[in-house]
């Protein structure tokens, strides 16, 4: 089972496979989603600090582009399937924002 640290958060086995925003929540790390997982929203973005997150998507890059967000570390945790062990710092959270999360994304 791949291993998720969360930057000054706590760590936890993730099931592979799973998308990152999913494993993060179910995990009980605050993490936004707001257009519930379909790369339109760039809310559920997190650093990627260690690991290998996986090839990004057309989707994932063209919003990522289209929103400035051009460091290869900031990826959508959407689309994101955990492989293997990452470390993660959530960027934006409901607590920071006090936003609702979103619907949850599809698994
Ligand atoms: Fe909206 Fe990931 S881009 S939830």
């Amino acid at each position: 089972m791949p291993m998720i640290y969360v930057e000054g958060r706590d760590s936890f086995e993730a099931e592979e496979g799973k998308k990152l925003v999913l494993n993060l929540e179910d995990n009980g790390i605050d993490i936004l989603h707001r257009c519930g997982g379909n790369a339109k929203c760039t809310t559920c973005r997190v650093e990627i600090l260690a690991g290998d997150a996986g090839p990004i998507g057309e989707a994932e890059a063209t919003i990522l582009y289209a929103k400035g967000l051009s460091d290869s570390n900031i990826r959508l945790s959407c689309q994101i399937r955990v492989h293997t062990d990452l470390t993660v710092k959530p960027i934006m959270t409901a607590a920071d924002s006090g936003m609702e999360p979103g619907n949850r994304p599809q698994d």
